[in-house]
């Protein structure tokens, strides 16, 4: 994909300068790394050309131009450390000292007006998670691991799913070519008649919670029936693992296939995520997977690293969600 906006080497010299003051760490004082972003940002102190850029953005999403966009040569941490594969989120407390790419993200997230979410019952409730493979999911289908990814949306088995996801990459071997595929929601409907897409719309529906979600959260493990298709264009969708539900009537399946074909028919957009590369696209507007499209050496593709965020749609959206915040903290989900 064409980057919505390169970076010049300038450019990034200033971010890098204005990230690197923000010292404190979001993993042990999330509240007070947040407080200090966003004073930052009141104080209007981040270099004026990313505010532009994050409101260019925000005007594409809201003129429906697009919901995917990527940054390129975004200032990151020049120390990125190979991380354990068993546990590499302890790794991470252990050997990460600087938080460049963490502040890029709250800092796009407050600038694009998309609070970030969490969930508690996961990487011990970081805003800041982490897309790396993890030894034990080799081969399984979830974000965790090596493997490739079916079409889908993020924690679509969830009450809580973010609005949008942004990836930032920190270590994207060159000679490992790993494409993120994007089925915009408008695209797909296209392929859709009124009829299958009124069947869709219908609670006929049922996700499974993929293997990461069921081992470390013993409650998770099915959505309740739900429809696929939401407003004019949102989905709700993890391939092979939404089926239909015990219940649903004979159009429910043939709704079904219809949907599946869509999305074989409809546009795709794809992407390589490279070293500095910000990636943000729709959750629920849309559906993304993972392809290996060319491997040269397995474990130099495993190390792989992206640092990533969920978001929701505006300060509304997230509000809806109120019941749910962890301890009073804005955007934590009790889970
Ligand atoms: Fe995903």
């Amino acid at each position: 994909m064409k980057p919505f906006y390169h970076f010049s080497d300038e450019e990034n010299k200033q971010l890098t300068h204005f990230f690197n003051q923000i010292v404190i760490s979001p993993y042990v004082h999330y509240q007070e790394f947040k407080y200090v972003v966003s004073e930052l940002c009141q104080l209007k102190r981040v270099p004026g050309f990313f505010v532009d850029i994050c409101n260019s953005i925000k005007d594409e999403r809201k003129q429906g131009i697009s919901d995917i966009h990527v940054l390129r040569n975004c200032p990151r941490d020049t120390d990125i450390p190979e991380l354990d594969p068993d546990n590499p989120l302890a790794d991470k407390y252990k050997k990460k000292k600087t938080f460049i790419g963490e502040a890029l993200l709250e800092t796009f997230s407050l600038l694009t007006g998309t609070p970030l979410l969490a969930y508690g019952s996961r990487h011990n409730g970081d805003f800041f998670t982490d897309v790396v493979a993890i030894r034990k999911y080799s081969g399984q289908l979830t974000g965790f691991s090596d493997s490739e990814l079916v079409y889908h949306n993020d924690r679509t088995a969830h009450a809580v799913r973010a609005d949008f996801v942004t990836l930032l990459g920190l270590r994207c071997p060159d000679e490992e070519l790993i494409f993120t595929g994007y089925i915009d929601g408008k695209e797909l409907i296209k392929h859709l008649s009124e009829e299958l897409q009124e069947a869709l719309r219908q609670p006929w529906y049922r996700t499974e919670f993929d293997v990461y979600s069921r081992e470390t959260n013993s409650r998770q493990i099915s959505s309740p029936d739900h429809a696929i298709l939401k407003n004019h264009h949102s989905i709700r969708y993890l391939d092979t693992l939404t089926q239909v539900a015990p219940c649903a009537p004979v159009q429910a399946k043939e709704a079904l296939i219809a949907f599946m074909q869509a999305m074989t028919k409809a546009e795709k957009q794809r992407h390589r995520i490279i070293q500095g590369d910000l990636l943000v696209f729709a959750n629920q507007d849309g559906l993304h997977n993972r392809e290996k499209i060319d491997i040269q050496n397995k474990e130099n593709a495993a190390r792989r690293w992206l640092l990533k965020t969920y978001a929701f749609r505006d300060e509304k959206q997230a509000a809806q969600y109120k019941d749910y915040w962890d301890n009073g903290i804005f955007g934590r989900v009790n889970d």
